[in-house]
């Protein structure tokens, strides 16, 4: 049986990955923020994870404006960066797993979730970007990813209700796949940023930590929370927290929390980062 055993929550920058492309982790402005990553780098070599369900926005790269589902799921067996307007980043193509990403396509849709299945898609920074803080820079990934795309872009988004139920919804789906594999789970985006209008360069301290104490002791009533006060505290980008709470929804109502991270700023955002692994 497939299992979910730990999830990981980090912020996506784009700015993180060109630093890690251009050899700049170590320069005064990046150092502390690849530091928080530290734990994480060790800790996956352990838990060595056969997939992961990788949750992330496509940011206009993929779909345009004119195809935006709500949610999808990579069900390819390859998946290439994609060209943001300077070349796709330098790091490996990703490796997909057609046989689990189409089981929880099946199972998450007969739940009533209506995942777009996407076999052809290049993936952008929201998620090469935590594959590079999470493995480093290897010659290949490590383990199998199946992309699962959320629409945080082109209004309206999910509810962080919607989002935790997904997840719990994906969790059924993996518990139910008849092969032993090693399954983790992540969420990516946020914390507070806004990139655009009068309140461009917004971090909001109070709401992100208020977030990631919550997250981890009281997701359910977080996922209650409704997308207005995402906008108005976390800034019109801080939507994009709620792809944390299905990552979230997939383990277990009480987690172990590994590895707490927050620093302000990355580029215009801050960042935080979390592992917590089911108990
Ligand atoms: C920035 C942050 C993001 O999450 C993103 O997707 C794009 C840009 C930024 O801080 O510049
Ligand atoms: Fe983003």
């Amino acid at each position: 049986m497939a299992k979910i055993t730990a999830g990981v929550a980090t912020s996506h920058v784009p700015a993180i990955g060109a630093a890690i492309d251009n050899g700049k982790t170590q320069e005064p402005y990046w150092q502390p923020l690849f530091k928080g990553y530290d734990y994480v780098k060790q800790w996956v070599k352990q838990q060595k994870p056969d997939v992961v369900i990788l949750v992330y926005n496509d940011h206009a790269s993929a779909f345009d404006l004119n195809f935006v589902p709500t949610f999808a799921i990579g069900c390819g067996a390859e998946f290439k960066p994609a060209d943001e307007g300077w070349g796709p980043r330098p790091v490996p193509n990703v490796m997909g797993h057609p046989q689990l990403a189409s089981h929880i396509a099946q199972s998450v849709i007969q739940d009533d979730f209506d995942l777009t299945v996407v076999n052809t898609i290049d993936v952008d920074h929201g998620l090469t970007v935590p594959l590079s803080l999470v493995f480093g820079q290897p010659e290949a990934w490590p383990c199998k990813v199946i992309p699962v795309a959320v629409n945080v872009v082109l209004y309206p988004a999910p509810s962080g209700r919607r989002c935790y139920n997904l997840g719990k919804a994906i969790r059924k789906a993996v518990e139910s796949f008849d092969q032993d594999l090693n399954v983790q789970i992540w969420g990516t985006g946020g914390m507070s940023h806004q990139l655009q209008g009068p309140r461009a360069g917004l971090i909001n301290k109070e709401f992100d930590n208020a977030f990631l104490d919550r997250i981890v002791d009281d997701a359910e009533g977080l996922s209650q929370m409704a997308h207005f006060d995402y906008l108005n505290q976390a800034g019109s980008e801080g939507i994009e927290l709620v792809m944390w709470l299905i990552m979230r929804g997939a383990l277990n109502d009480k987690v172990e929390l590994k590895q707490r991270f927050y620093h302000v700023p990355a580029s215009n955002t801050a960042v935080g980062h979390l592992v917590l692994e089911n108990k």
